[in-house]
């Protein structure tokens, strides 16, 4: 079976190699096969994806001179399309057409009942208890869209914040109530999502999260606990951390290093983050590869506390998707936060305001979590890192 697979692949990346063998549509002449075991981001390219382009076309639009040209350049970033709701299923169907052959398409699975369990910005359409909705109506159906394009190549970040809040905030009672669906939930997930066009990670918070010295051992527990109860699904090949987050890749010292609780932490950077929560990723027996998002990380010393995490005021785009991370754990820099989008609502009056949207070191005003917001996507665009 392990051979059969490993030749299987061997062949999908030389059809990807000859660009004779390729077809102009979408996806490769033949079905993609990935081998989990390997780094695929070295042989694919994130996908700059249709969805954010447009959003991404439409800013342009309102902009003038160098800075309009400026913004059309983040259209060609690869990102990926977050399926958020099931009515957003229908993103990933417009995305998928046209992905060549030797691109992945980046897919964010999020929509998990009692979503967002510690915060309010992110609550989502399902409530606690409809588990079976999140499997029928939300997950079986993205199954059978990507089994019904073999021969395009897939990388799913699974639903993120979610068992990194059990781990932290399980002392909440919303999170208490989503724990259960939150573990059988992922778990079905990453069981049927486990298709020979797809690799997975699964969501773990960030260094500044899952990285406390007391939270790492019990994090990497949560995590493998859950990839075991899916049965070890083989395209599952590690972590993504950083999502819509800030947290730089490797500076050193770190930002919060100087904080007066940071002898608790010696995670103080992305890097070490993923190399530290690695080692305990394989000692409770998971994969532990990362892709690490860098969409919005690229300007540092902004945020008063480091669980500050909406919308942050003068932040620039990060460093562009690559496969070139020089840590042979990380197996990418990508972009998974569309940048642009709000982290959540600074109306206080709105039912899904969350009082982290309005501190003081979060951009006011900014429209609902996932809307666009033109000056925050200008802001992202001034203070890009390196610069557009
Ligand atoms: C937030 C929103 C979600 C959106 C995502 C990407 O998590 O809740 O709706 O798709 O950000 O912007």
């Amino acid at each position: 079976m392990k051979l059969n697979a490993a030749a299987l692949a061997a062949l999908a990346v030389t059809a990807s190699a000859t660009p004779n063998e390729r077809r102009q549509e979408t996806g490769c002449a033949s079905a993609v096969t990935l081998d989990a075991s390997t780094n695929v981001w070295t042989k694919y390219k994130l996908h700059a994806n249709s969805f954010y382009r447009s959003e991404v076309e439409a800013a342009a639009e309102t902009m003038t001179g160098t800075a309009a040209e400026k913004a059309l350049k983040v259209a060609d970033i690869g990102s990926f399309v977050w399926v958020d709701t099931r009515s957003a299923i229908s993103r990933l169907e417009d995305a998928i057409v046209g992905v060549p052959c030797d691109d992945i398409l980046g897919v964010v699975i999020y929509d998990l009942p009692g979503r967002d369990c510690a915060a309010k910005a992110s609550n989502g359409e399902l409530k606690v208890g409809e588990l079976s909705v999140y499997k029928t109506e939300y997950i079986d159906p993205i199954v059978k869209i990507l089994k019904a394009n073999p021969n395009t190549a897939f990388a799913l970040v699974i639903e993120p914040d979610s068992l990194p809040n059990l781990v932290t905030n399980i002392d909440l009672q919303t999170c208490q109530d989503s724990a259960e669906g939150y573990r059988e939930g992922v778990a079905y997930a990453i069981s049927e999502l486990n298709l020979p066009n797809v690799v997975m990670y699964l969501d773990a918070g960030h260094g500044g999260w899952l990285g406390w010295n007391d939270n790492l051992e019990p994090g990497a527990e949560e995590l493998a606990a859950v990839y075991k109860a899916a049965g070890s699904p083989s395209q599952l090949r590690g972590i993504a951390t950083n999502v819509a987050g800030w947290n730089a890749w490797d500076l050193s010292p770190g930002e919060f290093a100087d904080a007066t609780d940071a002898e608790w932490n010696k995670c103080q950077n992305e890097k070490i983050y993923v190399e530290t929560f690695g080692e305990a990723l394989a000692a409770a027996g998971m994969p532990n590869h990362a892709i690490i998002d860098t969409s919005r990380n690229g300007v540092q010393g902004l945020r008063e506390e480091w669980g500050n995490w909406c919308n942050v005021d003068g932040a620039g785009f990060g460093l562009r998707p690559s496969s070139e991370t020089g840590s042979t754990i990380a197996d990418a820099f990508v972009w998974v936060k569309p940048g642009g989008e709000s982290d959540g609502t600074s109306d206080s009056s709105a039912t899904r305001y969350d009082s982290y949207c309005g501190k003081p070191d979060a951009y006011q005003p900014s429209p609902e979590a996932g809307t666009w917001n033109q000056a925050y996507f200008e802001m992202l665009l001034n203070n890009a890192k390196p610069a557009f």
